[in-house]
């Protein structure tokens, strides 16, 4: 049932705090700075020299964030669409591991990716929320993010369960495949264990809803961010169009002036999202779309600096470690998501064409 809410969506939504307390549970050490995978001991990885993330849709918006973060932490990654895996034929050696993200563990494209990763002597994970799933036979080995079921078309629980199980799984093979833990990585494994509070902050002050009703006339909604921010602003966009049916773009920052920037008017509303990665070079993109004349919500944790200043509006999130910010600012863009579809009265939770599993290619 939808236990109150109008919509399983929304539940579902509400329900990140609880998802993410068992994504986590039992498998960090705050302490030490370490995760504690039972499948993956340490060393589990001392062989792998490259990472190939596959998935479609949302879970492919997880497999970029996490090859973002590995790349940046030393670790060779890339992230697949896993329809264009088979075509693209990245090279895979024995060396090479092949991580499935999905949420299903049903889909076709995913599946097919992962078949020809093995095909090629690539060694398999899948990373998926579904306890005998296709893809858990199919790989190798397995990580279950533990998000809990999810009714809603639209994924939203699960993907900030991904993105959490993929770090977690990221910091072993960051600890493996260089050799010792990066500095960073107390901090990182402790803004992990506070994730759960931290998306409960955002759904107990988010003003997500007024932002949604401001602009709910608007022609197009554009979503921009780098580094980690920029899946995240992937994932705004794919998330508002397909409930809300509006049109909607997400675009790395970077990018905006090479195309996406004739398309800004005061009639298209972007979302500019700050993770403390280079947010300097992001905010002069806001100013570049508020020179002319676009409204810009920033979602951020910087609410008495330059950006809150420039803004029309923030939404805010915790203070926390740059590569998890991405997920507390991804619950921002949910709830905008869904308050603008509510608002235009769609049919939430089974919009229109779409499937929860897509079992052919
Ligand atoms: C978007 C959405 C889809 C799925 C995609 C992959 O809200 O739900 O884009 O993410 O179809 O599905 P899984 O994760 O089951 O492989």
């Amino acid at each position: 049932t939808k236990g109150g809410y109008e919509h399983f969506m929304l539940k579902e939504i509400h329900e990140q705090p609880g998802a993410l307390r068992n994504t986590i549970h039992g498998r960090l050490n705050a302490l030490d700075g370490t995760v504690e995978l039972d499948d993956f001991p340490e060393g589990t990885f001392s062989e792998i020299e490259e990472v190939q993330f596959v998935g479609m849709g949302t879970s492919y918006h997880a497999a970029m964030y996490a090859s973002n973060m590995l790349s940046a932490r030393g670790v060779p990654s890339y992230a697949f669409q896993a329809g264009e895996y088979g075509l693209v034929r990245p090279p895979v050696k024995s060396n090479t591991l092949v991580v499935a993200v999905t949420q299903s563990g049903e889909t076709a494209d995913t599946l097919d990716a992962i078949r020809r990763a093995q095909s090629a002597g690539a060694r398999t994970v899948a990373i998926t929320n579904t306890v005998g799933s296709s893809v858990t036979r199919e790989c190798d080995e397995t990580l279950l993010i533990r998000a809990g079921p999810e009714i809603g078309v639209a994924a939203t629980k699960t993907f900030c369960s991904q993105v959490t199980a993929l770090s977690m799984i990221g910091e072993r093979l960051v600890e493996d495949v260089t050799g010792g833990q990066s500095n960073s990585a107390r901090d990182l494994v402790e803004s992990m264990s506070r994730l759960p509070g931290h998306v409960q902050e955002v759904l107990d002050t988010s003003i997500a809803s007024a932002v949604a009703k401001e602009y709910k006339d608007a022609d197009s909604y554009f979503f921009i961010g780098r580094g980690v921010a920029h899946p995240v602003a992937l994932e705004g966009a794919l998330k508002f169009k397909e409930i809300s049916y509006e049109h909607a773009e997400g675009f790395a920052a970077s990018e905006l002036k090479h195309g996406p920037l004739a398309l800004v008017t005061p009639n298209t509303p972007v979302f500019a999202v700050f993770t403390g990665f280079d947010d300097e070079a992001t905010l002069s993109n806001m100013k570049e779309v508020q020179a002319r004349g676009a409204p810009v919500i920033a979602v951020t944790s910087k609410t008495d600096g330059e950006i809150a200043e420039f803004a029309d509006h923030v939404l805010s999130i915790p203070e926390t470690h740059p590569d998890m910010a991405g997920i507390p600012a991804s619950v921002q863009l949910q709830l905008v998501a869904y308050h603008a579809a509510d608002l235009l009265d769609r049919p939430i939770d089974k919009p229109r064409n779409l499937a929860k599993s897509v079992t052919v290619q």
